[in-house]
């Protein structure tokens, strides 16, 4: 392996970092019924699983997260620090990390390819970076607000408009990235 292919991946991954980061930007619009706030850092997410798969993308999405941890302002609204990791949407983020790790196994470790039809991705894309963030969300939401887990996952719904587009957005970018991208020698099948 060539110093360049081990470079190339995590140049990239270091490149959603930042892309996760600009998401960042946009301040959350609180929803009202929870604490939890509308962001779009969670299509950066998914691109991360998207684009390169499970071992960079964890990586991506993991640098990002621990940048959160020591404190620097990377989550929406300039927000950052450990006590954000036990607060309201401690489980969102949590459920971040995990979004490359199944999205990649998903998507390039199957001996099926779905990325070949492009309903079969946008169904594991809502179902990882959506319905399974929402779960381990809620999940911890209502153990940290004492909520019951259905009232903590029904108020999830404020959210499922966005995070459609948002989800869908980042497929059907990924798909034009793929094409112009060879991501094979460094980037999605790891
Ligand atoms: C944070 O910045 O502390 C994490 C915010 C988590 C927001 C969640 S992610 C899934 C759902 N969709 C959104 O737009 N907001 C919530």
């Amino acid at each position: 392996m060539t110093a360049r292919n081990v470079l190339k991946p995590l140049v990239r991954a270091a490149m959603v970092t930042a892309l996760i980061i600009i998401l960042g930007l946009f301040p959350g619009i609180p929803v009202g019924i929870i604490p939890v706030p509308i962001v779009l850092q969670n299509m950066g997410i998914i691109l991360a699983g998207e684009l390169l798969g499970r071992r960079y993308g964890t990586l991506a999405v993991g640098v990002f997260l621990a940048l959160a941890a020591v404190g620097l302002p990377v989550l929406s609204g300039g927000r950052g620090g450990a006590a954000v990791f036990v607060g309201p949407t401690g489980g969102y983020l949590f459920g971040w990390l995990l979004v490359p790790l199944l999205l990649g196994s998903l998507l390039y470790h199957l001996p099926v390819q779905p990325t070949r039809h492009w309903w079969w991705e946008l169904l594991i894309v809502w179902s990882v970076g959506i319905f399974f963030v929402d779960l381990v969300g809620a999940g911890w939401l209502a153990i940290q607000a004492h909520l019951a887990f259905s009232t903590a996952l029904i108020s999830n719904v404020a959210f499922l408009p966005g995070d459609l587009l948002k989800a869908t957005f980042a497929v059907f970018l990924s798909r034009r990235i793929r094409k112009i991208v060879h991501l094979e020698a460094g980037g999605a099948n790891q």
